[in-house]
C-alpha cells in the first residue's frame, strides 16, 4: 500500500517548504505571545492574523485544524495538486472548503504526517497510526545519538524514530505489522528526502536471523485492551509479553557492542518484585542492561488512562473486563519505562531501579553515563588503584535535631544536583573518605590512612567500603581523574 507515489510525495514536502511552515514559524512570524497561546490551545490571536496566503492556509489547517476555501488551499499547496490531496486523504471537503484528513508533526527539521488530525480526540479506526505521542518524544530523548553503522525502527508507526536514526546510522530499517502505518513511513522519508528499508511483519520475524548496532522501538505494549482492537497500541501478546519477547530477542538481534532501547509497560505482581520479573525476561549472558521505572499506575488508573487514549471512557463493560482481568492475574501495578540493553561477553548484568523524579535530560546522555562506567573499571583491584573526585554538583547534606549537647546529625546523604539527581546515603566513615575524594591520591592511600585515624586494618576496611564506593561510581557521584 502507497499513500503516494515518492515523486508525489517529494511534493508535498517542497510546497511544505515553500509555504515557510514549520515549529519556528509560529513564534517568528505570527510573534512569542500568538504562538504561547496557540500551545495552549487558544487560537484566537492565530486565526487573526492568518490570511490567505499559504504559512496562513498551512497553519489553519495543520496547526489550528479548521477549514479553508479550495482555491487558497490549492494555491498554497502547489506544486502538490488540490486533487491529489483529496484523493490521497491529506485534506477531505467539509461544509466550509477542505480541512486536513491527516496531522502534521515536526520532529527536528522533519515534517511528519500520519492519522493524527490536530486537535482531535477519539473517533480513531483500528488501524490508526499515531502522529508524535509523549512515548515517542521520550524515546527520541533517549536514543543513543552516536554515528553508528545499521539500525532498526521496530513498529515504526509514521517513521518518526527511524527518520531520526537516520542522522547518525548508515542504514535504517524500519518495520511494522500495519500496512498503513508503512505507507505513512514510506511518504514521510520521501517526504524529507531520507532512504528507509520498509519490512512488513509481527515484531521480529520480518529481521529473523539479521543483527543490527542500534534498535529502537516503542512498541505497541499495552496490557491488552479486552477485545484487542488497536494495532497503535496493543501487539497482540498476552499481559506484557511484547515487553518480554524484544527483552529476550536483545542478544540474538544485536552485533557485538550494540545497543537496544525500548519503552514498555511491565505487571506488578502480587508477592514478585517487578524487577525480578523484567530481569528474568533477559538472556543469562550478553546483555548488560539498565532497567528504569519511570512510573507505576494502579490498574484502575491504567485501564482510564488508555479508555481516554481511544476515546472509549464510557465504556463500562470493557473496563469492568480489563480489571478483571487484572484482578484474576494478581496484578497490583503496570510500570512503565524504558531498557537499555548493550550486547557484551561473558554473564549478563542487569539492573532495574525505579527513577520518578525528575531527571536531566537528554535522557540519552543519562544511558550513556550509564554504559560508560560499567566493566573492568570497577574491579576491587582497579578502584583500589584509582583517584577518585567527587563529580561536580554532589553535595553532602544532613538531617539533624537539637538535643542536649546542641544540633545532633542524624542523617547525612549525597545529593546530586544534575544527571540522574541520585540522592545516597552516607554514614560518618564514607564521609571521611569522600572529604579527601579531590583526585590527587590512589583509594589505596585513602584507605591507609583512614585506618590509621579510626584503627582497623586496611584490608578489612577496603573490604567494607568497596560495594558502597563502587555504587558511588556506578551512579555518578564518583569518577576517575
Ligand atoms: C506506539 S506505536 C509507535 C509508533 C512510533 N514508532 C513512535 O515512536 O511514535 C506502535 C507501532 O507498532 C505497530 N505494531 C502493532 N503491533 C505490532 C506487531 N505485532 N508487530 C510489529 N509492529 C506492530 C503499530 O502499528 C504501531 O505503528
Amino acid at each position: 500500500m502507497r499513500l503516494l507515489q515518492t515523486e508525489a510525495a517529494a511534493r508535498l514536502g517542497e510546497a511544505r517548504r515553500e509555504s515557510g511552515f514549520s515549529r519556528a514559524a509560529l513564534s517568528a512570524v505570527y510573534g512569542p505571545e500568538t504562538a504561547e497561546a496557540a500551545d495552549r490551545g487558544d487560537y484566537r490571536a492565530l486565526l487573526k492574523a492568518c490570511g490567505d496566503d499559504p504559512l496562513s492556509v498551512w497553519t489553519r489547517l495543520f496547526t489550528v485544524g479548521t477549514a479553508v476555501d479550495e482555491r487558497a488551499a490549492a494555491s498554497a499547496l502547489d506544486p502538490f495538486g488540490l486533487d491529489e490531496a483529496l484523493d490521497c486523504g491529506l485534506l477531505i471537503r467539509d461544509a466550509d472548503g477542505v480541512a486536513a484528513g491527516w496531522g502534521l508533526d515536526f520532529s527536528g527539521e522533519r515534517t511528519l504526517f500520519s492519522d493524527q488530525r490536530p486537535n482531535t480526540t477519539g473517533g480513531r479506526s483500528a488501524e490508526h497510526v499515531l502522529g508524535i505521542g509523549g512515548a515517542s518524544g521520550l524515546l527520541l530523548d533517549a536514543t543513543v545519538r552516536s554515528e553508528t553503522g545499521t539500525a532498526l525502527d521496530l513498529g515504526t508507526g509514521c517513521g518518526v524514530q527511524a527518520l531520526a536514526l537516520a542522522d547518525h546510522a548508515r542504514t535504517v530499517t524500519a518495520t511494522d505489522l500495519s500496512d498503513r502505518a508503512l505507507a505513512f513511513a514510506h511518504l514521510n522519508a520521501a517526504v524529507n528526502g531520507v532512504d528507509l528499508e520498509l519490512l512488513q511483519g509481527d515484531l521480529l520475524e520480518p529481521v529473523a536471523g539479521r543483527r543490527f548496532d542500534l534498535v529502537v522501538a516503542n512498541p505497541p505494549f499495552v496490557i491488552a485492551t479486552p477485545g484487542g482492537g488497536w494495532t497503535y497500541r496493543d501487539g497482540g501478546r498476552e499481559a506484557d509479553g511484547v515487553a518480554a519477547e524484544l527483552a529476550a530477542a536483545s542478544a540474538g538481534l544485536l552485533e557485538d557492542g550494540g545497543t537496544m532501547q525500548f519503552l514498555a509497560n511491565w505487571l506488578h505482581l502480587r508477592g514478585t518484585p517487578w524487577g525480578e520479573r523484567v530481569a528474568s525476561w533477559l538472556p543469562e549472558d550478553g546483555a548488560r542492561a539498565w532497567v528504569v521505572e519511570r512510573e507505576v499506575l494502579d490498574p484502575l488508573d491504567y485501564v482510564r488512562t488508555w479508555q481516554r487514549d481511544s476515546g472509549e471512557s464510557g465504556d463500562a463493560e470493557q473496563a469492568a473486563a480489563w480489571l478483571d482481568w487484572f484482578d484474576a492475574a494478581g496484578v497490583e501495578g503496570v510500570g512503565f519505562g524504558m531498557v537499555n540493553i548493550r550486547r557484551t561477553d561473558g554473564p549478563s548484568e542487569i539492573v532495574c531501579e525505579e527513577a520518578r523524579h525528575a531527571v536531566d535530560t537528554p535522557w540519552s546522555d543519562r544511558v550513556a553515563d550509564w554504559f560508560a562506567v560499567r566493566g573492568d573499571d570497577l574491579e576491587p583491584g582497579t578502584v583500589w588503584e584509582s583517584r577518585l573526585r567527587l563529580v561536580d554538583g554532589v553535595a553532602l547534606q544532613q538531617a539533624a535535631e537539637l538535643g542536649g549537647d546542641g544540633w545532633e546529625v542524624d542523617r547525612q546523604w549525597l545529593q546530586q544536583r544534575h544527571g540522574m539527581r541520585y540522592a545516597e546515603e552516607v554514614d560518618p566513615l564514607l564521609v571521611a573518605f569522600l572529604g579527601a575524594c579531590d583526585g590527587s591520591a590512589t583509594v589505596r592511600l585513602q584507605v591507609q590512612l583512614l585506618a590509621e585515624t579510626y584503627g582497623g586494618e586496611t584490608a578489612m576496611l577496603y573490604a567494607q567500603l568497596y560495594p558502597v564506593i563502587r555504587r558511588l561510581i556506578e551512579r555518578g557521584f564518583l569518577a576517575s581523574s
